[in-house]
C-alpha cells in the first residue's frame, strides 16, 4: 500500500474519531444531538471499514475500541495519586449552619463562597488522563487504593477515551460518579422482568454491580452515565484556583459535569440551594440523596485540611432516606390496558422519601417468588422520585407464623373470565379483550389520554374510571362525543372544567402521527417503537397496510413486535376504531409535515395566564404552527410565553437566558402566521 494512501487514512481516521467523540458527546452528555442517529452510523461504520483496512493505524483511544479487553478473573488494586475522601454529614438546616460557622473560623473570618452541587448515587470513580488520554480507571475502594476497573469504564459513552483541546495536562485525576438514569434502570428491569431476569434493586446497586463485571462486554450493555464533580491532582502548568473553576475546565475537556451545579454566596443561598433541590429532585432524570457543599476556593479548602478523611472544607447535606421498613397487609390483583395481572401490595402506610405509601407494585408472581414474599411479612420499600414504590426485600427472620402465600387468582378481579398465564412469558394475563373487561378498558383510555400519548388536559384517572362505570365511554372514539351536559353532570366536574375538558379534547385531535401510535396502545409499542412506524410509515392509513414483512423492514421492528402490530391492525374492531376516530376528526400527522411548519423543532412553554385564550388555545395554535409544547422550563426550551401570574417557570426561563414573549407578542406572532383568534375569549 501506498504512503500516501496511508497518510490519507490516518488523516481521515482522525477525522472520524474526532467526529464521533463529538456526536458521542452532544448524543450523551448534553442529550442534545445534531445529526441523526444514521449518519453517526454511517461515520463510525466509515472508521469501522477503515480501520480494518489499516490495522496499523487503530488508535488505542479510538471509538472502536472501547470494548476491547477479554473477560478477567479479578481486578487489579491501584494506589490513588492523590485520596479519594469521604463527606461528613448534615441532615438539618442547624448542622450545616454549625459547618459553615466552623469554615468561617478555620478561616479566620475571611469570607468564603461555596460550591453547591448534588449529590448523585451512585459509585465513585477515578479517572486519570495522561496527555489527554484515558489510562487509568479506579474504584474508590478504602480511599487510598481501589480497583483498576479501565477496561469497564471504558465502554461508557459518554466518557471520554481522549479530552477535548489544547494544552492538556501532562497528568491529571477526574473524580466523579457513575451512576444509571431512573428511567434506565427502569427500561432495564423492564426487560430483565420479561425475560425472567434478575432485576436491579436501585440504581446505585445497577451502577456498582454493572460497574465490577469481570466481562467489560457485560458492562458496555448496561445504561452507565457519569457526572464529574472535581479534580484530583493535576500535574502540568495549569492549576485550577477554585471548584467552579475545576468543574468549567473538565466541561471544556468533554467530561459531563452537573448543569445543576451553583455557587452561593452564604448561608442563606446554601440554605435555598437545599430547598430549591428538593424539589427539583423528582424531577432530575437521577438518584441524589443530598447536595454537597464545598469551599470554592481551593487555596481555602488546602487551609481548612481534613480530619480522619473527611475534609473539612466539604459537607453532604442529606435527605431522608427513601427507603424504610414496613409490612405487607394484603396483596391484589390489578388488571392493566393489555390485560397483564400485576400483584400490588398493600402496605401497613409508611413514610418514605417524603410521602406516605400504602402500595407498591410486585410486578408479576415471578418477583414475589424471588422476593419470597408472603402476606404478612415486614419488607423494606423504596421511592425513586417519580418511579412507582418499589419492595426492595422482604426481611428475613421475621416472618410470623401466619403469613400467608400469594396466590394467582384463577378469574379476572374486573370481569371474571379466566386468567391465562401464557408459557413464554413471565406475566399473567385476563382472556377477555377491553369489550368485555371493563379494567382493560379504563387502562386502555388512561394510556390514550397520558401525557406521552395524546395528553389530554384535564381526563385524569378518576374522570376515565367514572365515565366507564357510567356507560359515557367506550372505546377512545366516545371521548370525542362526549357532549357539555352529560360531563357537566359527572362529579367533581362544572361547567367551566367541562369547557375546558371539551376544549383539551378538540386540540389533541391535532397530534404528532408517533404520538397516535403509541396512544393505540398496541402490546410491545412503546414510544420509541412509535416513533419509529411513525417515522417509516408517515401515516396511519399506510401502517394500517402494512403486513409482517413490511413491519420487519422498519430499524428496531422484529418478528414479535411485527407480529402484534398486525395482529391489532388485523383486528375488525381496532379497525372500527380507527375509522370513528378519523370520523370524529382526530388527525394524526406525520413529522415530515409538521417539519415544514414555521415553529417546527421547537419547544415551547406556556406560563401564567393569558387574558385573550385559554391555555389549551394558546397550546392549539402552537402545535398548528409545529411546535411542541411542554410543561416546564429547560435549556431547551426554544421559547416561554409568559402571562401575568407567571412564576417560578418565568424566573427559571430568565435564569437561563430563555427567549421570553408576553401575551401582546404571542397575539402579533399568532397573526402574523395567519391564526385568526375567532375563537378567543371575551
Ligand atoms: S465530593 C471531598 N461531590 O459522595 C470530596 N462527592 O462521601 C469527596 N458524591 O461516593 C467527594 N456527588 O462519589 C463529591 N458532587 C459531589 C458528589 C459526590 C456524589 C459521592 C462520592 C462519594 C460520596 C462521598
Amino acid at each position: 500500500m501506498g504512503s500516501q494512501q496511508a497518510s490519507d487514512a490516518q488523516i481521515r481516521l482522525a477525522e472520524l474519531r474526532r467526529q464521533i467523540d463529538h456526536h458521542n458527546r452532544r448524543y450523551h452528555g448534553l442529550d442534545d444531538p445534531e445529526i441523526s442517529d444514521a449518519e453517526f452510523d454511517a461515520l463510525f461504520d466509515e472508521l469501522l471499514a477503515l480501520e480494518a483496512q489499516h490495522p496499523g493505524l487503530v488508535a488505542e483511544d479510538s471509538p472502536s475500541r472501547r470494548v476491547g479487553a477479554a473477560a478477567r478473573s479479578e481486578f487489579a488494586t491501584v494506589a490513588h495519586r492523590s485520596p479519594m475522601l469521604s463527606l461528613d454529614k448534615a441532615s438539618d438546616a442547624a448542622e450545616l449552619a454549625a459547618w459553615v460557622e466552623r469554615c468561617r473560623k478555620g478561616l479566620k473570618g475571611e469570607a468564603a463562597n461555596f460550591a453547591c452541587e448534588p449529590k448523585i448515587d451512585g459509585v465513585a470513580v477515578s479517572l486519570t488522563y495522561e496527555r489527554g488520554q484515558l489510562t487509568l480507571a479506579a474504584t474508590r475502594g478504602d480511599g487510598c487504593a481501589g480497583e483498576d476497573v479501565t477496561a469497564n469504564v471504558r465502554t461508557i459513552p459518554a466518557v471520554p477515551l481522549r479530552l477535548a483541546g489544547r494544552d492538556l495536562p501532562l497528568r491529571c485525576e477526574v473524580r466523579g460518579e457513575i451512576y444509571m438514569t431512573k428511567a434506565a434502570m427502569e427500561a432495564f428491569n423492564e426487560r430483565a422482568r420479561r425475560r425472567g431476569e434478575k432485576t436491579l434493586a436501585n440504581p446505585r446497586n445497577g451502577a456498582a454491580g454493572s460497574l465490577r463485571q469481570l466481562d467489560p462486554r457485560v458492562t458496555a450493555k448496561r445504561p452507565l452515565a457519569i457526572c464529574c464533580y472535581s479534580l484530583g491532582q493535576v500535574e502540568g502548568d495549569w492549576q485550577p484556583a477554585t471548584q467552579r473553576e475545576a468543574l468549567e475546565k473538565l466541561n471544556a475537556w468533554g467530561l459531563e459535569t452537573n448543569p445543576e451545579a451553583e455557587l452561593a454566596e452564604d448561608l442563606a443561598a446554601c440554605q435555598r440551594y437545599v430547598e430549591r433541590l428538593a424539589v427539583r429532585r423528582q424531577q432530575l432524570p437521577y438518584e441524589i440523596d443530598g447536595a454537597v457543599f464545598k469551599v470554592n476556593s481551593l487555596e481555602q479548602q488546602r487551609r481548612l485540611g481534613a480530619v480522619t478523611r473527611k475534609p473539612r472544607w466539604a459537607m453532604a447535606y442529606k435527605y431522608p432516606a427513601e427507603e424504610t421498613s414496613t409490612r405487607v397487609l394484603e396483596v391484589e390483583f390489578q388488571v392493566g390496558r393489555t390485560g397483564a395481572i400485576t400483584p400490588v401490595a398493600k402496605l401497613e402506610p409508611a413514610f418514605v422519601g417524603g410521602v406516605t405509601v400504602s402500595s407498591a407494585s410486585l410486578h408479576n408472581m415471578d418477583e414475589i417468588q424471588r422476593l419470597d414474599l408472603r402476606i404478612g411479612d415486614r419488607v423494606m420499600v423504596r421511592r425513586a422520585g417519580d418511579v412507582i414504590p418499589q419492595i426492595a426485600s422482604a426481611i428475613p427472620g421475621q416472618r410470623s407464623p401466619d403469613a400467608r402465600p400469594v396466590e394467582l387468582p384463577k378469574a379476572c378481579p374486573a370481569c371474571g373470565s379466566p386468567i391465562v398465564a401464557a408459557e413464554e412469558e413471565v406475566v399473567a394475563r385476563c382472556s377477555a379483550g377491553a369489550a368485555t373487561c371493563p379494567a382493560q378498558r379504563k387502562e386502555g383510555l388512561k394510556h390514550f389520554a397520558s401525557r406521552l400519548a395524546l395528553d389530554i388536559e384535564g381526563l385524569g384517572d378518576k374522570l376515565i374510571d367514572q365515565l366507564v362505570e357510567k356507560g359515557m365511554v367506550q372505546t377512545p372514539a366516545d371521548l370525542f362525543r362526549l357532549q357539555r351536559d352529560a360531563l357537566a353532570g359527572l362529579q367533581r366536574m362544572g361547567e367551566k372544567s367541562a369547557d375546558n375538558l371539551l376544549e383539551a379534547l378538540k386540540s389533541s385531535k391535532r397530534t404528532a402521527l408517533a404520538r397516535f401510535i403509541y396512544a393505540l396502545g398496541i402490546r410491545e409499542v412503546g414510544e420509541a417503537t412509535a416513533q419509529s412506524l411513525a417515522h417509516h410509515f408517515a401515516s396511519i392509513e399506510a401502517l394500517r397496510e402494512a403486513d409482517a414483512e413490511a413491519l420487519e423492514a422498519v430499524p428496531e421492528v422484529g418478528p414479535v413486535v411485527a407480529g402484534r402490530v398486525a395482529a391489532w391492525f388485523g383486528d375488525e374492531r381496532n379497525g372500527q376504531l380507527l375509522d370513528e376516530l378519523r370520523e370524529q376528526g382526530v388527525a394524526p400527522e406525520s413529522a415530515a409535515a409538521n417539519a415544514a411548519k414555521p415553529l417546527a423543532g421547537q419547544t415551547w412553554v406556556l406560563t401564567g395566564t393569558l387574558a385573550s385564550l385559554t391555555r389549551s388555545q394558546a397550546k392549539a395554535h402552537l402545535l398548528a404552527l409545529g411546535a411542541r409544547v411542554v410543561g416546564s422550563v429547560s435549556a431547551k426550551t426554544s421559547q416561554v410565553v409568559a402571562g401575568p401570574r407567571a412564576g417560578s417557570k418565568l424566573a427559571q426561563a430568565e435564569k437561563l437566558g430563555l427567549g421570553i414573549m408576553d401575551e401582546v407578542g404571542f397575539l402579533k406572532l399568532l397573526e402574523e402566521q395567519g391564526l385568526a383568534l375567532e375563537n378567543a375569549q371575551d
